[in-house]
């Protein structure tokens, strides 16, 4: 492994955009349990895919902030940046969901590239009024949607592979990671982008894969698979992803890009599969058992890519990040967490909540 670079980011005063989602959340209790001396402050709008109890344990503690905030609000951010002395953004605010994005992209144009756009020019007036200093650093999260689609020989995508995303939301997170390399490149702003694989673990919507197959599971609802079941996710753990940010924001030279992965290639059918055997094992009272039987192959997704892989060599060899959790530990303890967190998951199978399944899953 090369030396780490020092970049002095040894004390963060950190912004972290959509902290009360899945990944943000994981990701400001990891950053509170291991920094506790670092500042920081969440912004979040809370759409329906914020929650403010994914934080409520943090609340009331000195060096953790909540506002609730568009990042859109140029006044707002500018304010937040200059009264917190903000030296580091972890941006995940984002319209996260593919489907959603089918049904209703200009959110995802709003806040994917409009928002990231305002948080890139406030950071560069509040990191040139205070001297351009190095420590500075903007974190981009982003996504391995905006490689496209692989086939199922193809080699796995690196940093370099050309950008060719399918949906409305790759399309607004490719526009967002080009406007963040044109921040670095014409301004000399300290930004660091990742891409990343799916991600998985507590605290994620109903409306991804991994959860809504727990939930429908422990409902007595279908389990539906898109088109053939074959399309291939990596699947890469919420507490790896979190480890990957915090080597990525110690050590990363400014300007750099690195792919995460979870080094676990998996299609949706055999996904499904395990996460049935793990329910039948964990769960006690399951409505229908097994719970294979209440899998139903459904219409497929509009231009649904088919396979995704990452190589993460460039993480590993510069930066000495590697995935511990294998899909199998990490399918259990997701397992475990949404049976023994009902309240969490239960309020948000909400009227808003059913309209939208009912859109995907019955129109
Ligand atoms: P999520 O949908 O669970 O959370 C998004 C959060 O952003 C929510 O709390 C929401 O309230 C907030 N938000 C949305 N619009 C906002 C706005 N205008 N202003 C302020 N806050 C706003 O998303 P996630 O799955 O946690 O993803 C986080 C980031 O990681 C996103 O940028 C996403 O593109 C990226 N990503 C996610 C995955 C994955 O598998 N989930 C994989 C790769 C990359
Ligand atoms: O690859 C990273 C991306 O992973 C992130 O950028 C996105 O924010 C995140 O939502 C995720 O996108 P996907 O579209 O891959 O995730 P989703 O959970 O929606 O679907 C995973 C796979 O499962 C995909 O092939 C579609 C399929 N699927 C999904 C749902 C919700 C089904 O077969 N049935 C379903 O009900």
């Amino acid at each position: 492994m090369a030396d780490l670079l020092d970049t002095s980011r040894s004390s963060c005063r950190l912004l972290v955009t959509g902290g009360a989602g899945f990944i943000g959340s994981n990701f400001v209790h990891y950053w509170c349990d291991r920094y506790p001396d670092d500042r920081v402050v969440v912004l979040d709008a809370l759409t329906y895919a914020g929650n403010r109890r994914n934080l409520e344990d943090l609340e009331g503690q000195d060096n953790f902030r909540f506002v609730q905030g568009d990042i859109c609000d140029r006044s707002l951010i500018d304010q937040l940046l200059r009264e917190e002395n903000i030296n580091t953004i972890a941006h995940f605010a984002a319209e996260s969901h593919v489907d959603r994005s089918i049904l209703g992209p200009a959110a995802f144009v709003q806040t994917n590239v409009v928002g990231t756009f305002t948080l890139l020019e406030a950071f560069r007036q509040h990191w040139e009024a205070t001297g351009r200093l190095d420590s500075y650093c903007f974190l981009h999260v982003s996504t391995d949607e905006v490689y496209g689609s692989l086939g199922l020989t193809d080699p796995a995508f690196t940093e370099t592979t050309p950008y060719a995303p399918n949906s409305p939301y790759s399309a607004s997170k490719a526009g967002s990671d080009h406007l963040v390399r044109a921040y670095y490149h014409t301004y000399g702003l300290p930004t660091i982008l990742t891409n990343c694989s799916n991600n998985y673990g507590p605290y994620q919507f109903p409306e991804k894969l991994i959860p809504l197959m727990c939930i429908n599971s422990l409902i007595g609802k279908q389990l539906p698979v898109y088109g053939d079941g074959q399309n291939i996710r990596d699947w890469l753990y919420v507490g790896d992803h979190c480890s990957a940010l915090d080597v990525v924001i110690h050590h990363a030279k400014p300007g750099e890009t690195y792919n995460v992965g979870g080094n676990n290639e998996v299609n949706n059918i055999d996904l499904v599969n395990m996460l049935c055997q793990l329910m039948d094992e964990l769960a006690s009272d399951l409505p229908v058992h097994p719970c294979h039987q209440l899998i139903t192959f459904v219409k497929d997704r509009p231009g649904h890519d088919r396979r995704y892989a990452i190589n993460a060599t460039k993480i590993k060899t510069q930066l000495g990040w590697m995935p511990k959790v294998t899909v199998k530990e990490g399918l259990r303890q997701t397992v475990e967490w949404y049976l023994t967190h009902r309240d969490w998951w239960e309020p948000l199978l909400s009227k808003e909540y059913q309209a939208y399944y009912r859109q995907v899953y019955v129109s």
